[in-house]
């Protein structure tokens, strides 16, 4: 195994329940197959009154499982906090996980509806299988698993569920902000991530931070017929794209010299630990980019351009005629939703005012361009040196078979800025696997993870209350 922690742990806590998946299976299924059917997608508007209900949802579980509820309010959708019985003298766990998702779009490509959740090849195919009330789901049925009958489980556990992850919502930071101490604990754990690969369980030293942004440029005041102006008329679509293609160079660098000079570089041991993952490029290319070939700059590894290195993207393109048929104009405005994806050494803010410069030097004189910053937040690493770290990876070691490969994630989770204001050590791991088409058409989790997931995280709450060996 990778240079995880050989910590030997006694066994004073009884054993959970190995029985619990395999007795409960139906109700757990008919129970996620509820919660996934929730079309909770926070950055609709038209589905605000859906993440209510989400997060209903939850309140109800977590009152099932005697838990004590708050429905914390902000400017958005509700953050929900649930408290298990107090145990005096044993670790309190914060847990966090969001019940929002991400749009479906395209649903022509998804083999089954994205809210009817459907079972295929021991898969459950649902948009937020994996990411992430599929693995909420998983902690809440660990914590039931590891109650005894008075109802208390060993530990303390804290629940803290946004229904803002994906939409860049602030009613979580404004609630930390307010109430810092909510974010205290012995440990966070944050179960909103994939193995390394299958079989291979892994724990987060770094996430993404992210800058999303909107460029707006206009050319005219109004729509042209292209055969009377083209020629002399600035198309505004034009405009934009070769505004668009000028941020990024065919090497992939993006044209935003301040962005390398400010990353930090992964350090040798992280380095060294990538080097020794094994990684199959011709798999990876098919099964998982489903392109032909990879871009980007080429004399870093794919570790390295998709955990540590930055990215510039575009999202979409709004603008001109793209209905049925053909029309002939010359369009006076076009939109693109763009973003980086920022590491360590590099900060939100300051990445928010280059491209604005950038963007703003690039612009060609016949043009009106404007910026709109959406939403973003900083990197973030965290050390995984706190003992906490030791007792997932002898839970999975357990379980599994196998310890946790610490690597980084490409993805981000703003929230994870202000939830280690704390000092609480920060645990990102997960049971989702790297197949599992998050954001994309077919999102799925596979069953056997999250029965194996079940047990792992009953084991790891058990294991947390064992006095250090
Ligand atoms: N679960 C993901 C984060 C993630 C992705 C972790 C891949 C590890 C690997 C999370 O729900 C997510 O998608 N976050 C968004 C945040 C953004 C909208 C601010 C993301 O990364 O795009
Ligand atoms: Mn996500």
């Amino acid at each position: 195994m990778l240079e995880s922690n050989p910590i030997r742990l006694t066994r004073t806590v009884a054993l959970m329940d190995q029985t619990f998946v395999a007795r409960e299976k139906d109700r757990l299924l008919r129970e996620l197959t509820e919660f996934l059917a929730i079309p909770s997608i926070s950055t609709l508007p038209a589905n605000a009154g859906d993440c209510r209900r989400a997060a209903q949802w939850l309140m109800n579980q977590l009152r099932h499982l005697g838990c004590s509820v708050e429905l914390l309010e902000g400017d958005g959708h509700p953050v929900v906090w649930g408290e298990s019985p107090k145990v005096d003298g044993a670790p309190t766990l914060l847990i966090y996980g969001h019940y929002d998702v991400q749009p479906v779009d395209p649903l022509n490509e998804w083999k089954s509806a994205p809210f009817e959740p459907a079972i295929r090849d021991g898969r459950i195919y649902a948009r937020g299988a994996a990411d992430d009330k599929g693995q909420v789901f998983c902690l809440l049925k660990a914590y039931e698993a590891v109650r005894r009958s008075d109802g208390r489980a060993p530990i303390n556990i804290r629940f803290l569920l946004e229904g803002e992850e994906e939409c860049g919502g602030h009613v979580i930071a404004d609630l930390l902000a307010r109430e810092p101490e909510r974010a205290k604990a012995d440990a966070v754990l944050i179960c909103d991530m994939s193995y390394y690969d299958v079989g291979w369980p892994a724990v987060y030293t770094a996430l993404r931070g992210l800058c999303y942004a909107e460029i707006h440029v206009r050319t005219l005041e109004r729509d042209l017929h292209s055969g009377t102006y083209g020629g002399v008329a600035p198309n505004g679509m034009e405009t934009l794209v070769r505004l668009l293609a000028r941020l990024k160079r065919r090497s992939g660098e993006i044209n935003i010299p301040k962005l390398y000079k400010s990353v930090k570089r992964p350090s040798k041991k992280e380095l060294r630990i990538w080097k020794q993952l094994p990684f199959d490029e011709e798999r990876y290319l098919r099964e998982e980019i489903t392109g032909s070939a990879v871009t980007g700059l080429k004399d870093y590894s794919i570790f390295e351009r998709t955990w540590a290195l930055p990215t510039f993207e575009i999202h979409g393109i709004r603008g001109g005629f793209v209905g049925e048929g053909a029309k002939t104009v010359i369009p006076a405005a076009a939109m693109a939703k763009v973003s980086l994806r920022l590491v360590p050494g590099l900060t939100f803010e300051k990445t928010a005012k280059w491209l604005t410069k950038t963007v703003a030097k690039l612009a060609p004189a016949h043009a009106q361009v404007e910026v709109r910053i959406l939403h973003g937040g900083d990197p973030v690493q965290v050390d995984i040196d706190d003992p906490a770290f030791a007792v997932l990876d002898a839970a999975f070691t357990e379980v599994v078979g196998r310890g946790t490969v610490p690597i980084r994630a490409g993805g981000s989770i703003p929230v994870v800025t202000e939830l280690a204001r704390s000092g609480s050590p920060i645990i990102l791991t997960g049971i989702g696997l790297p197949d599992d088409c998050l954001h994309s058409p077919n999102e799925k989790l596979d069953l056997q993870q999250l029965w194996e997931g079940i047990q792992v995280f009953g084991r790891f709450f058990e294991l947390l209350a064992e006095p250090a060996a």
